[in-house]
């Protein structure tokens, strides 16, 4: 069996990708959070930067004030796809999370801001779930934070540049 869930096109964080699912696939609530989250939002990524801008205004000037839309959707469905594959079954896109902290580094987005980006997409989850955010989706987030941390610190602490 099969199930479709709205994740990504073009410029919005949430449309067609097939995700397979068969009766032997456990439940993964960082999937079941996403799917809930797809029937009550068309596109994440208005909500997603508003709550990044509002709590980390900084974050807003580290993006082109013109022309910065795609940037922002890309890498939100981007980053979307990378917690799907580390929460599930780590075919590979996970690995970005590793190769990005470098990239923004470069970029000069600071580590904990860089990090603060998925506690930011379980937050506007959290708020289009209302009441449907069980405490297992909880247990669940919070698991997925605390290995994206650690992934962050093995990847060493930014080097200055000179
Ligand atoms: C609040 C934290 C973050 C900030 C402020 C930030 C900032 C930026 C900026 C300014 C760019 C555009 C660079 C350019 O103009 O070429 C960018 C691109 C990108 N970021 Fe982030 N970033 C953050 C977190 C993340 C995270 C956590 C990931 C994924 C793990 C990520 C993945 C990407 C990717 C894949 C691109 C390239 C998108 C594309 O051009 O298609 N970012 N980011």
């Amino acid at each position: 069996m099969f199930e479709t869930v709205c994740f990504r096109d073009g410029l919005r964080a949430f449309a067609s990708v097939t995700v397979p699912r068969d009766m032997t696939t456990p439940d993964n609530p960082i999937q079941r959070s996403f799917e809930l989250a797809a029937e009550r939002c068309e596109d994440l990524t208005p909500l997603v930067y508003r709550r990044l801008f509002r709590q980390h205004p900084e974050a807003e000037a580290m993006f082109r004030s013109e022309g910065s839309d795609p940037v922002k959707g890309s890498m939100l469905a981007l980053t979307i796809d990378a917690i799907l594959d580390f929460a599930g079954e780590r075919t590979g896109h996970f690995r970005l999370i590793e190769c990005e902290v470098s990239s923004h580094d470069a970029y000069g987005t600071p580590r904990p801001l860089f990090a603060a980006f998925f506690g930011v997409i379980a937050q506007t989850l959290r708020e289009l779930l209302g009441t449907d955010w069980s405490t297992e989706i909880d247990q669940a987030w919070q698991n997925l934070l605390a290995q994206i941390d650690q992934v962050l610190a093995q990847n060493g602490p930014r080097i200055p540049s000179s």
